[in-house]
Parts: structure tokens; sequence; C-alpha cells
């Protein structure tokens, strides 16, 4: 029952608000995270391997940015299809953590096995519970998304950031980073991100309206830093997956280092910048994307547009989240999907979508 909506993928991001707020308050319901602590042992772990395929693996990209930045913990994130072939050192003091909508995925059920007799623990984070990989886990933590049926991972994504940000907190409190008010501040920041969520959702039709100009484009860039960065890749897999149209995502500091020569007037760029510490260089790189006549659509918020609107194609004014490094990124997550969703309604070029196809039915 697609509940009124065209597609499967509409209608799961429509569901994202509600979902995310019922993971938050399983994973969090009162003032501290509520994780089976004994299973869970960041005070002991020299480092965290997370390791996950496609949408799942950008979860983990994000992720790195709060496991470092909040709790101090070494991290690093692998492709399962590469992780599991490369046979990568693992220390016994290692927590691997995989993450998987399905728990079925070949390459990381293949790489937790390779995992499983060196790492200290294997914690999974996946949407369905009798899974393989969750049964073959120490630790199994259901992301309480619901049934996803489009094939394009939205809500799964979206309650993915949702597990390791309280994971990320939890990690911060073990190894003495931060303490109880700092953790309850976090709390009720997370806490505010469905109803920022909404408040993302409510656009639809502006970026319908917006979109249509970017159906056109063979061809579109995305660009962030930081958290931003994995959200501008998973930006562009969406696009590419959904509407048939190239897309690539890329550290806008690394526009520079080559991909500014794809850059013209008939090549979109979607800029993620929000109003936090890497604003200004964000800024300053949509700068060069805008010398070379660029088109740029600035995602921000009201006083981000003010600063550094003039001369973008388009703006897109998301609603102001505090700089705390989860709201960010899950905020934002969701108006990255739904960017992704509305060209694909006006897109004609490139095969028509096959039934189990475009957020029409299928598991991932
Ligand atoms: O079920 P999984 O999360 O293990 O699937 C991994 C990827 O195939 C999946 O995330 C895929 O990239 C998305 N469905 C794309 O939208």
């Amino acid at each position: 029952d697609k509940a009124g909506h065209k597609h499967f993928m509409s209608k799961e991001i429509f569901e994202q608000p509600t979902v995310l707020a019922e993971c938050l308050t399983h994973y969090a319901p009162g003032d501290r995270v509520a994780l089976p602590e004994d299973a869970l042992d960041f005070a002991q772990t020299d480092r965290l391997i997370l390791v996950a395929c496609g949408t799942a693996n950008y979860a983990c990209l994000v992720a790195k940015y709060w496991f470092e930045q909040l709790a101090g913990l070494p991290c690093e994130v692998d492709i399962a299809s590469e992780f599991r072939y490369r046979a990568p050192p693992v220390s016994e003091a290692a927590t691997a953590l995989f993450v998987s909508q399905s728990g079925e995925t070949a390459d990381t059920l293949a790489a937790l096995r390779y995992a499983s007799d060196k790492a200290a623990r294997i914690i999974s984070v996946v949407n369905v519970p009798q899974s393989s990989i969750a049964r073959e886990s120490d630790l199994a933590l259901p992301i309480l998304a619901g049934v996803e049926v489009g094939v394009a991972s939205t809500k799964a994504f979206m309650n993915q950031l949702g597990v390791l940000a309280n994971l990320a907190i939890l990690a911060a409190r073990q190894r003495g980073h931060i303490d109880a008010a700092r953790e309850t501040e976090l709390l009720a920041t997370l806490r505010a991100v469905p109803g920022l969520v909404n408040q993302a959702l409510a656009l639809e039709e502006r970026i319908q309206k917006q979109t249509g100009k970017l159906a056109e484009a063979r061809s579109v860039l995305f660009l962030g830093r930081g958290a931003m960065f994995p959200l501008a890749l998973e930006g562009a897999l969406k696009l590419k997956e959904i509407s048939y149209i190239h897309a690539e995502g890329y550290a806008s500091g690394e526009l520079k280092h080559g991909p500014i020569a794809l850059v013209d007037k008939t090549v979109p760029v979607i800029v993620m910048a929000p109003r936090d510490a890497l604003f200004d260089k964000t800024v300053s790189n949509m700068q060069e994307v805008l010398a070379r006549d660029g088109r740029v659509w600035l995602i921000t918020d009201a006083e981000g547009a003010e600063i550094a609107g003039d001369g973008v194609w388009q703006t897109l004014i998301i609603p102001r989240i505090e700089p705390d490094l989860c709201a960010h990124a899950l905020c934002r997550a969701g108006t990255v999907d739904r960017l992704s969703y509305s060209p694909a309604q006006r897109h004609r070029c490139g095969p028509a979508p096959q039934p189990g196809q475009v957020g029409d039915g299928g598991m991932s």
C-alpha cells in the first residue's frame, strides 16, 4: 500500500520523521543513551572499523566524523567488497561494525565473517533482525525503519544514521569525552531532528519546481565538506539510481584538483553548505564554480543564503540547525533524498523503470 503516494520511495521518504523519532526514542528514551554497554566497550576499543556497501557505506562515512569528533575514536570506513578481498589487518582490540538494511548483502556478510575471529567484537546495524548479518554478530542493533520496499534506500539511511549517532554519543561517554550535561544536550539536539526533517519535507512543492531544470542536465555535481561530503556522495548515488542522470559527489576541497574541469553552464553544481565552522571554506569553493560560469544550486539556511546567495542559480533554504554534528547530517539526508526523487518525476531519458526498480518494489 503506497498510502496515496506514487511510489514506495516517496512514501518512505515521508515516513522518515516518524521512523526516526521512534528509533531515537528506542535508543535514548531519557537523558542517556540506552544501549547494552557491556556489549559495547568503546573505552577498550583501539579502532572502529565500519564496513558496508552503497548507501549504508555512506552512513558509515557520516558516522566516522561523529566517532572521531565526539569520541576521539580512530575510525576506518571500508567498502565491503574491497575489505573482504584485501585481507586487511584487524587488531584484537578493534570493534568491527557492519551496516546493512537487508542484513543479507553478500559482500558485507563475507566481510563480517572475515573479521569475526579477529576483532574484539562484531556489531551490526540492520533493518531485518532475523537476517544472516544480524545472526552472526555479537550484537545486532535494529534500525526500526519498518519494511523498506523501495530499492533506493531512504528511510533506512536516515535510521542507520540515527543508530550510529547514538553509538557515537555512547562512545564519547565511555571514553570520557563528554559529561552527563553534554550527553543530555546532544540527545536533545537529536530529538529535534524529526521535526526539522518534517520542515524540510514541507519544501516538496518548491523542490519539484526547482528540479524541473535539473532534469534536463546530462551531468550534476554534488559538493560538501565534513559530514556533508558523504551526503554529497549519497545525493549523487540517488540521482543516478533514480533519475538516470550522471552525477558525482566530491569533497568541496577536491574540486580544484581535477573535477573543476567539468564545470560549465550546463553542469548544475549542488552545494551543501550549512552555517557551520566549514561554511566559509565551502562558499569559497562555490565561488570557484561561479567563476567558471557554473550553475550553483545552494542548499543552506536563511542566514547562509543571505551571506552567500548572490550570483547562484537557485537556492534551497532549509531549516536552521544548531551547529551540532548529528543534526546537520541527519536533516540534510532527508533533503537530499527528496531532491533526487523529484527529477525522476520529470526526466524522460534513459530506460523506463522496471518493476522492482525506481522505488517501486523489491528489496535492495
Ligand atoms: O541491504 P544493504 O544495506 O546491505 O544494501 C547495500 C546497498 O546495496 C544499498 O545500500 C544500495 O546502495 C541502496 N539501496 C541504494 O539506494
